[in-house]
């Protein structure tokens, strides 16, 4: 199938989306720019683009082939995806397998510890505010989800934790945490949206140690490419 972009839509802060001749698809482009701490840190890196739309794709069709609702279509070239068109659900579900991140800032517990289950947390998507953890309560009473979208997504995110712990387990990485979106689509599906990749999850080398993510541009790190790299090879010369 070939898709041709068709309308602008929207350009958030590392895609941009267009409308295409089918009204239930649009096209996603990865873009080069990576960010931080709420755009407050920013930069360009030739190729991370084209690494996270091979990652997202190949993440997305793995959980899809396994039964989660998601919104991949295909993989269009290097910086672009056919996915089906949904309209965001202002939420960012957040999972954490291992202590790091915003919740050891938040809460003083020790970073590195491994959760007895996965912690699931809801965070307002909104960059005015500095999406704020918020609680099921305010997602109801505002409108952002109905009750019936809030156990769906939930169930659907830990079902996406198990399928992907266990495969990047695999690779000889551990899944810290990530975050994931959700979208409705015309019909009134929730499927899983947006991106799943080293810009959105925490990925840790299960023998050393080593970030193999966007903490590497949040911490200075160093070489972030080459950890969104390291990801990429490990995935697709993975024994499927
Ligand atoms: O910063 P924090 O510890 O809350 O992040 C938890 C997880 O969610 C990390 O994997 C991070 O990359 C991801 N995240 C994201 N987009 C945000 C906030 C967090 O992808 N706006």
């Amino acid at each position: 199938m070939t898709w041709e972009k068709g309308d602008f839509l929207y350009e958030g802060k590392a895609k941009k989306v267009w409308k295409t001749g089918d009204p239930k698809v649009y096209i996603i482009e990865y873009k080069d720019h990576l960010t931080a701490f709420n755009a407050e840190k920013k930069a360009t890196l030739e190729g991370k683009g084209r690494l996270n739309n091979e990652i997202s794709a190949y993440l997305l069709a793995h959980l899809a082939a396994r039964g989660v609702p998601t919104h991949f279509v295909e993989r269009i070239d290097e910086r672009h995806q056919a996915v089906r068109a949904v309209t965001i659900i202002p939420l960012e579900v957040v999972v954490r397998n291992v202590t790091t991140g915003s919740l050891c800032k938040r809460l003083g517990v020790e970073e590195g510890m491994e959760l007895p289950r996965p912690l699931l947390e809801l965070y307002l998507k909104d960059d005015a505010l500095g999406d704020p953890l918020v609680t099921d309560d305010h997602a109801l009473l505002f409108g952002w989800a109905t009750e019936e979208e809030l156990a769906t997504l939930k169930a659907i995110t830990l079902e996406v934790n198990d399928l992907l712990r266990a495969l990047f387990r695999d690779l000889s990485i551990v899944l810290v945490d990530f975050k994931l979106e959700f979208g409705r689509t015309a019909e009134g599906d929730l499927v899983l949206a947006d991106e799943i990749s080293p810009d959105t999850c925490r990925f840790w080398d299960l023998a050393t140690g080593d970030r193999l993510d966007k903490d590497r541009f949040r911490k200075d790190l160093g070489d972030v490419l080459g950890a969104y790299r390291e990801i990429w090879r490990r995935l697709s010369t993975r024994e499927a």
